[in-house]
C-alpha cells in the first residue's frame, strides 16, 4: 500500500486479523464513491447537485407527487447510463474476495448494478436498484431493462389485473431502506466492517459503523476524503477505492 496517499490509523491492529481470516466474518458497505471511477457521478459533488438537479427535486416522495415526469425522466436517464459504465478494480476486488471468502456480506447504498456485473450476485441493495421498477399499487418489483423499458414514457406493471403505473425502485429520502433486519444482523455479528466510498451523511447507513463498533468488530474506511463519521473508524485509508481496495482485500486474503 502506498502510505504516502493514505492516512492509516492502527494498521497493524487491522492486519492481525489475518491470523484467523477464514473464520472472520467480513461485512462491506459501499457508497457512491466506489462507482466514481466507473464514471457514475457521486451525490455530493462540490456543486451540491446530482446530475444538474438538487437531490430533493428528484429523490423524495414529494418530488414524485409534485412532478412525476421530471423524476421519471431523471431515473430513466440513470437507467440508460448503466449501459455506458462498467465495473472498476474496486468492484472486481470485492467480487474476487467474495469468491475466496465465504463469511462475507456485501451491502451497498448504490442503485447501479456494478457489483452484480463484477460477479457479486448476493449484493444487498439497501437503497433500491435501477434495474427494477416497482408497482405503485402492489409494491412488487419487476426487472425492466429491455430497450422498450428505457424511454421517457411512464410504464405500467405486469403484476396487477389492471396494470398500474410503475415508479423507480429506489428508496427516496423519507422512505425506509430495504432489508434492514438482514443488514443489522450481519453487522452485529461481523468481525470486520469496511466502508468504501461513502460521505457518512445519510442514516441509517452512516450509523452502521457504530453498530459494528458496539459489536466489537474492527472498523475500516476506504474513501477519497475524510467523511462526516470519520472519527468512528479504527482505521482509515484515504485515496481512490480502485487503487486502495484491491490491496487492502489482497492483504486480508
Ligand atoms: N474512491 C473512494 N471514495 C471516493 C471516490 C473514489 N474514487 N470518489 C469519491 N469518493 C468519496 C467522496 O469523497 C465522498 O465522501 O465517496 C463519497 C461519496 O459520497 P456521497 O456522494 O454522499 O455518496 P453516499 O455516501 O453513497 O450517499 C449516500 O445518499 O443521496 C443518497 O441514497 C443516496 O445512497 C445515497 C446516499
Amino acid at each position: 500500500m502506498n502510505d504516502s496517499c493514505c492516512y492509516v490509523r492502527e494498521l497493524h491492529r487491522g492486519l492481525a486479523i489475518k491470523d484467523g481470516m477464514e473464520e472472520t466474518k467480513v461485512v462491506v458497505l459501499t457508497g457512491a464513491g466506489i462507482s466514481a471511477e466507473s464514471g457514475v457521478r457521486t451525490f455530493r459533488d462540490g456543486d451540491g447537485l446530482w446530475e444538474e438537479h438538487r437531490i430533493e427535486d428528484v429523490a423524495t416522495p414529494q418530488a414524485w407527487m409534485a412532478d412525476p415526469v421530471l423524476v421519471w425522466r431523471f431515473y430513466q436517464a440513470r437507467r440508460r447510463q448503466l449501459f455506458d459504465v462498467k465495473p472498476n478494480p474496486a468492484h472486481e476486488a470485492l467480487a474476487n474476495f467474495a469468491q475466496k471468502h465465504s463469511q462475507f456480506t456485501l451491502i451497498t447504498q448504490n442503485v447501479d448494478d456494478l457489483h452484480e456485473r463484477a460477479g457479486n450476485d448476493a449484493t444487498i441493495h439497501m437503497h433500491g436498484r435501477l434495474r427494477t421498477l416497482r408497482c405503485e399499487q402492489s409494491e412488487r418489483s419487476e426487472p425492466r431493462m429491455d430497450e422498450r423499458d428505457l424511454g421517457d414514457e411512464f410504464l405500467m406493471c405486469k403484476c396487477c389485473a389492471t396494470p398500474q403505473r410503475l415508479r423507480p425502485d429506489i428508496v427516496w429520502f423519507g422512505e425506509t431502506p430495504m432489508r434492514m433486519d438482514e443488514i443489522y444482523s450481519a453487522v452485529e455479528n461481523c468481525d470486520l466492517f469496511i466502508v468504501v466510498g461513502s460521505s457518512g451523511h445519510v442514516y441509517p447507513a452512516a450509523g452502521l459503523v457504530n453498530v459494528a463498533n458496539t459489536a466489537g468488530a474492527k472498523t475500516m474506511l476506504v474513501n477519497l476524503e475524510a467523511p462526516a463519521n470519520a472519527d468512528s473508524f479504527d482505521e482509515i485509508h484515504l485515496g481512490k477505492a480502485g487503487e486502495i481496495l484491491p490491496e487492502v482485500l489482497g492483504l486480508l486474503l
